[in-house]
C-alpha cells in the first residue's frame, strides 16, 4: 500500500489548471488517504472566497494566509495536498514542502491551461489576462520555482485523471 510507504504528505504542485484538484480528489479516494485543498482551506478559515480575499486584502495578504495554512497542513502526516499555482513563490513555502512532502508536479502547455482554465472567473491572477501569451509567460517566469521544488514530474496533456494517478503511484 502507498500508504504505508511513507510519513510525509503528497504535496502536488503546478501551474493553475494543471489538474492538481482533480488529481487529489482521484488520488483520495483511490488510496484512501486524506485530501487538503489549500485553497479552500484558506477561504473557509477566511469566511470569504479566493477572489473576494484578492480584491479586498490584495495578493500579499493572500500569500501570508497560504504560508500559514502550508505550515498547518505540515504538521501533520499522510495527507495529499493540493496546493495553489502560487504556493512556490515564497521560499519559506518550498523549504516546508521540500522537508515535510513528497513533492509531486503536474504540467500542461499553455494551450491546454488556456482551454481548462477560460470559462473559471475564480482565478484573479488571470483577470484581464486570460489568454494563452500571458499563461505562457507566467509559466515561463515560474518555471524554475517549479522544477526546483519537484520530487516528481508529471505531464497531464492528453491524459485522464486515472492514466496521470497511475503513473504518478
Ligand atoms: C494562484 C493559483 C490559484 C489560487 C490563487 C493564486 C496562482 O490556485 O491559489 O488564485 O498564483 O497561481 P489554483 O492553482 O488551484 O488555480
Amino acid at each position: 500500500e502507498v500508504k504505508k510507504l511513507f510519513h510525509k504528505n503528497i504535496m502536488l504542485i503546478g501551474f493553475m489548471g494543471t489538474g492538481k484538484s482533480t488529481v487529489s480528489s482521484y488520488l483520495s479516494k483511490w488510496l484512501d488517504m486524506e485530501e487538503v485543498d489549500l485553497d479552500a482551506m484558506i477561504a473557509t478559515n477566511a469566511k470569504m472566497s479566493i477572489p473576494e480575499l484578492f480584491e479586498q486584502y490584495g495578493e500579499a495578504y493572500f500569500r501570508d494566509l497560504e504560508t500559514k495554512a502550508l505550515l498547518e497542513v505540515q504538521e501533520r502526516e499522510q495527507l495529499i495536498v493540493s496546493c495553489g499555482g502560487g504556493i512556490v513563490l515564497r521560499d519559506e513555502n518550498v523549504n516546508a514542502m521540500k522537508e515535510h512532502g513528497k513533492i509531486v508536479l503536474l504540467t500542461a502547455t499553455p494551450e491546454t491551461i488556456y482551454e481548462r482554465v477560460k470559462d473559471n472567473k475564480s482565478r484573479p491572477i488571470l483577470n484581464g489576462n486570460m489568454n494563452v501569451e500571458y499563461i505562457a509567460r507566467l509559466m515561463e517566469k515560474r518555471r524554475e520555482r517549479y522544477l526546483h521544488c519537484a520530487d516528481i514530474i508529471i505531464d497531464t496533456d492528453n491524459k485522464s485523471v486515472k492514466q496521470i494517478s497511475e503513473e504518478m503511484i
